[in-house]
């Protein structure tokens, strides 16, 4: 656990640019970062609806500005980098079923984005650039994961330059835009049966909360090259569902429908291959992947074993811990049965 000195350390005084700073986690970090006041934060993203309610919401805060371009777009992406220190890489595409129609918009945004904001952080002497990765990088079988193992090699190749480049990698993000708990929400809202792709099917699960905290160990204890990947635990889609139908209605028994697995998915993720364990080093709550050009011999104990880190073999949440998260991130009510503050949003 980092403590708030840390960060501050790190992060007061300092002028961030967050691309994708409107999405799910951009807009957490931005809540983060506010707290350790940075001299600015802007935002860079492309559509101005999202950056007009973030204006409106955090309009008191004079720290933060906007900016609307598109990292496929290296002449803006150069003008947004100009005297920035910190970037936290955020924009992308991240839906497996709109990458799989659409490749080559993954190859532009995820590949030919990533590399604008590398060579521009270089250009412009930025000190940090932390990009964000996912668990399907790994071991790709869809177009987005495909596209973000080479978000991951573009930001961790080996290169002599003042810029430190550093990846972090997490599994989903619990009620984040276009997941599975906002769907399953609006269904048992509905009162319609949950709709589950395959009844054995596992993922990592986390908090946006706990992502930032994952981004924040990587900005300050990172070094150029490093890949942090935090420690997780997932849950069976099944039991998802039925947390969620009970923390909304409080019944035991919810009706499911097996709706197949869609073009792209994986039964279980994985976040550590067998064959990134070969250099990973293990720490009580991350991983860490040094690039390959680093030696393996890095602060902390060997990984004992070469299995991967799969979504099937880690601690499953129970009831309790899910219903938790989803009572921390506004999905249901703070106490008893019943939909959360989240709802509201979705009028
Ligand atoms: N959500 C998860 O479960 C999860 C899990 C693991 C990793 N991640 C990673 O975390 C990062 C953030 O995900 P998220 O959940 O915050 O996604 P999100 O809510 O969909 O937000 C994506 C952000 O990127 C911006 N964006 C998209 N294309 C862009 C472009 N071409 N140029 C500039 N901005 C662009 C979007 O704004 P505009 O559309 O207005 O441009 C938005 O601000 C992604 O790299 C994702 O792969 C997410």
């Amino acid at each position: 656990m980092l403590d708030e000195k840390e960060i501050r350390s790190v992060i007061s005084g300092k002028r961030i640019l967050v691309t994708g700073g409107t999405g799910s986690f951009g807009h957490e970090i931005l809540r983060e970062l506010i707290k350790y006041d940075p001299a600015s934060i802007t935002v860079f993203s492309r559509d101005e609806k999202k950056q007009h309610d973030l204006r409106l919401l955090y309009a008191h805060i004079r720290q933060i500005g906007f900016m609307i371009g598109d990292v496929r777009d290296y002449a803006r992406v150069r003008e947004a980098m100009r005297g920035q220190q910190i970037v936290f890489h955020a924009a992308a595409l991240k839906q497996v079923p709109a990458c799989e129609n659409a490749p080559y918009e993954a190859v532009l945004t995820n590949i030919v984005g990533a590399e604008n904001v590398r060579r521009a952080a270089i250009d412009a002497d930025v000190h940090t650039v932390v990009s964000v990765s996912t668990d399907k990088a790994v071991k790709p079988v869809n177009v987005m994961g495909m596209s973000k193992a080479i978000q991951e090699r573009i930001m961790q190749q080996p290169l002599d330059c003042g810029t430190k480049f550093i990846c972090v990698r997490y599994g989903n993000v619990l009620g984040s835009r276009g997941s599975i708990v906002p769907l399953f929400v609006e269904r048992i809202m509905a009162g319609l049966p949950i709709p589950i792709t395959h009844p054995g099917m596992t993922r990592f699960q986390l908090s946006l909360s706990e992502a930032v905290k994952l981004v924040f160990w990587a900005t300050v204890r990172g070094t150029s090259g490093d890949m942090w990947v935090k420690k997780m635990p997932s849950i069976n889609i099944v039991d998802l569902g039925a947390h969620l139908a009970y923390g909304l209605t409080g019944k035991e028994e919810y009706p499911s429908t097996i709706i197949g697995t869609r073009p792209g998915e994986k039964l279980h993720e994985v976040l550590v291959s067998e064959e990134e364990m070969w250099r990973a080093v293990e720490y009580p709550g991350h991983f860490l992947i040094p690039s390959w050009r680093e030696s393996f011999e890095v602060n902390g104990s060997v990984v004992p074993n070469l299995t991967e880190y799969s979504s099937a073999s880690v601690d499953f949440l129970t009831r309790e811990q899910s219903l938790a998260m989803l009572r921390d991130d506004g999905w249901i009510a703070e106490s008893g049965y019943g939909p959360g503050p989240k709802l509201a949003l979705y009028d």
